[in-house]
């Protein structure tokens, strides 16, 4: 069992509409409250349009509020953009930074996501910074430069670590049912320790892409994994909690 507090996040991404959110938010946390107390920390971060109704789903219960992005900025005129202060408000606990889906999909460059980390923090959400390498990347050897870059740019230089969690993802294994052999997370969570220094004993470190009910026992077997980063198995409660009782 991994030395720090487990971390199991759901990631719904864009996913879920009023009322099969509210069901399945609320499926989750009545599995939740039925295992109290839990021995490891389960969140839960669905699109933005859906923050305050799961919020008040799982209010009371052990299951946290997250957001899935949000602006460095705390407001102002940007049209479309969150701030971590509006995620605050609506009870979140946790926000997800610098996913493959925002860094790839959107542009996003690690000067920028270093800037939502320290706006992030500074609004008192705990960020779960991904990082994680391409297929291409991977083939050509660079998997430890990538995630050394990602880390270095990505973390501000005040990075409070009592409020830091980073997810290692492989891009290419996000979505598409394959996953690095556990030895191979190891080998990474091991380097972002090291790159981390001093900090890096304290801070979770979980791994994400295809984690599902089949393949979680095996990674989450691995001390050095301090939990998951679930996107399309967290869309089922019995499936996710299935994933999450590895942790109990
Ligand atoms: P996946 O997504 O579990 O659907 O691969 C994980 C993630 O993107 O966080």
């Amino acid at each position: 069992m991994s030395k720090r507090r487990r971390l199991v996040v759901a990631n719904w991404k864009m996913y879920g509409r009023l009322t099969s959110g509210c069901v399945l938010a609320r499926d989750v946390a009545d599995l939740a409250e039925a295992a109290r107390p839990l021995n490891f920390d389960l969140v839960i971060c669905p699109p933005a349009t859906l923050t305050w109704a799961v919020g008040e789903a799982i209010l009371g219960t052990p299951v946290a509020l997250g957001g899935q992005d949000c602006h460095w900025v705390t407001h102002g005129a940007f049209t479309g953009d969150i701030s971590a202060a509006m995620f605050v408000d609506l009870g979140c606990k946790y926000i997800i930074l610098g996913h493959s889906e925002r860094r790839h999909g959107h542009g996003e460059s690690s000067e920028e996501i270093c800037k939502k980390v320290e706006a992030a923090q500074l609004a008192g959400l705990t960020v779960i910074l991904c990082v994680g390498e391409t297929a291409a990347e991977l083939e050509s050897g660079s998997t430890a430069d990538i995630i050394e870059k990602q880390l270095r740019e990505s973390l501000p230089q005040n990075v409070k670590t009592a409020n830091l969690v980073i997810a290692y993802e492989p891009v290419w294994a996000i979505g598409t049912g394959q996953q690095p052999a556990p030895e191979d997370v190891v080998t990474v969570h091991k380097l972002i320790r090291k790159i981390l220094g001093e900090i890096g004993e304290t801070v979770r470190v979980l791994y994400g892409g295809s984690v599902s009910p089949a393949n979680a026992a095996s990674i989450l077997s691995e001390t050095e994994v301090d939990g998951v980063l679930v996107g399309s198995a967290s869309l089922n409660a019995d499936g996710f909690w299935a994933i999450a009782q590895n942790c109990q």
